[in-house]
């Protein structure tokens, strides 16, 4: 047996290199929940985190045996990890979680598709070796997301004195579509899964669909608990790092940008086709379109920052993104107004920056496990901000009261909440975003972190 008493795995791990000019590696750590989440749970020595090797810096870092403590690299071979990833994971696994297949045309499950099943159970495979190779005696094992569904089984039969949770930062399908995929592939995800003690989701919503799909196509749970730990956001790392120096500047350079004494509505992405960015687009057009009092007097602050670029649908909707914003400043924008101001390059501190500034917040997923932007901008905004909401947002469990709900698919029924959002009086919004802000940081991430291991384990 190996000696980590915790150990998480995941795709992405918390660290990714490069090699620098002279041949050196440079590390550069990740943020997000889990990382701060597993700094919390004490002694490091006993944790270890297992992820892929990404990067030709991670495979060197490998090959050098230079990884950081704490962290096992698994050097996948190229082809099989893209299959893995970009065939099944996001085009498959995503697709079906986030219910964004365009029937009927899509999905096809073909001899491809197998070969690509083929490499996602080796992937799958390798990450079980290599935790049932590191986890001491009874070790508690969290395994993350879409990725590594099938962990939990194969571990289970590798290492059955274990303690195994899996968690899913994504929505679950519902048994309706779920099915898409072949009788044996959802047998497969849903016995890998089940392989597991502990399931953990973001939503009530999410852990309810896969207890139907169990009992629908598994014959029922057996002796897998389902819990939920909606991750909130960090209250007191967001505050502190949106009032440092390189935000006050881009605040700046954001002011500039938008003008004197216009309304703001943000929107911060990752480019993905389930955050639904066109339609909202769209909605800011019919806004102006029928509201032309706000002509003038608005900007849209757009940032989609790239994502999965390897697949050919998500550079298109990226063009599509470019091509709308594009299009409204053409027809709307004036020699002193740039109706929507739209960023594609990645940058945390300009993110930061349009949060404090927002007016209004539009979150319109077509599907979201929860949404963290809903979450961190009313914690950050400045003034207090009205959030426009998709129902289909899981953050829309624990902020819909407060929040202007719409349907994602709804453009004119959307572009009448932004409207609302932007009339909202001053005194309403920012009590209505303190409201949020409190719901918003509930489950801060170290405490959702721990609550899974003390769940794991009681
Ligand atoms: C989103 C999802 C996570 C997922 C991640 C993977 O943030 O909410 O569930 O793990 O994407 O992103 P990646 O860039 O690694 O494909």
């Amino acid at each position: 047996y190996g000696a980590a008493r915790v150990l998480v795995a995941s795709n992405r791990g918390p660290v990714s290199y490069t090699v620098s000019e002279d041949g050196s590696l440079d590390a550069k750590r990740g943020g997000g929940g889990l990382v701060s989440g597993l700094s919390a749970i004490g002694s490091d020595a006993d944790a270890l985190w297992v992820c892929s090797a990404l990067s030709d810096g991670d495979r060197e870092a490998v090959r050098r045996g230079a990884g950081e403590d704490g962290v096992r690299m698994l050097d996948i071979p190229a082809g099989m990890h893209a299959d893995a990833y970009n065939g099944i994971a996001n085009s498959v696994l995503w697709f079906v979680h986030h219910m964004l297949y365009q029937t009927p045309l899509e999905p096809v499950f073909d001899a491809e598709f197998r070969r690509q099943w083929a490499s996602y159970e080796a992937y799958n495979r390798a990450f079980a070796e290599a935790l049932a190779e590191e986890a001491a005696q009874g070790a508690a094992v969290v395994v993350q997301d879409y990725h590594l569904t099938l962990v939990p089984g194969m571990l289970r039969e590798l290492r059955p004195d274990l303690r195994i949770g899996h968690f899913s930062h994504t929505p679950w399908a519902p048994p309706e579509y779920f099915r898409m995929l072949p009788d044996d592939v959802a047998g497969q995800v849903l016995r890998g899964m089940l392989g597991a003690d502990r399931l953990g989701f973001l939503t009530e919503r999410w852990a309810q669909a896969f207890t139907e799909c169990a009992e629908r196509f598994a014959g029922g749970l057996g002796g897998t608990r389902v819990g939920v730990h909606g991750l909130g956001a960090d209250a007191d790392f967001l505050r502190k790092r949106a009032h440092e120096p390189d935000v006050e500047e881009r605040m700046a350079a954001l002011r500039q940008e938008i003008g004197e004494g216009r309304r703001t509505i943000v929107r911060v992405d990752r480019t993905e086709l389930s955050k639904n960015i066109v339609r909202g687009l769209l909605a800011y057009r019919r806004l102006l379109e029928t509201h032309d009092e706000w002509r003038e007097r608005v900007v849209h602050v757009a940032f989609a920052y790239p994502s999965r670029q390897d697949l050919a649908v998500y550079r298109d909707y990226t063009a599509e993104v470019q091509r709308v914003a594009d299009e409204i400043n053409a027809e709307y924008g004036t020699p002193g107004w740039t109706p929507v101001v739209l960023h594609v390059k990645d940058d945390f501190a300009r993110s930061l920056a349009a949060y404090r500034l927002a007016d209004v917040a539009l979150v319109n997923p077509i599907r979201d496990g929860m949404n963290l932007v809903a979450k961190e901008v009313p914690v950050v905004s400045d003034a207090g901000c009205a959030l426009v909401l998709s129902r289909e947002a899981g953050a829309h469990e624990e902020l819909g009261e407060d929040a202007i709900t719409v349907n994602p698919y709804d453009v004119t029924g959307t572009a009448t909440a932004l409207h609302e959002a932007l009339s909202m009086r001053p005194e309403e919004r920012a009590e209505r975003s303190k409201r949020l802000a409190a719901a918003a940081t509930a489950l801060p991430p170290a405490q959702w972190f721990v609550d899974q291991l003390d769940a794991l384990r009681g």
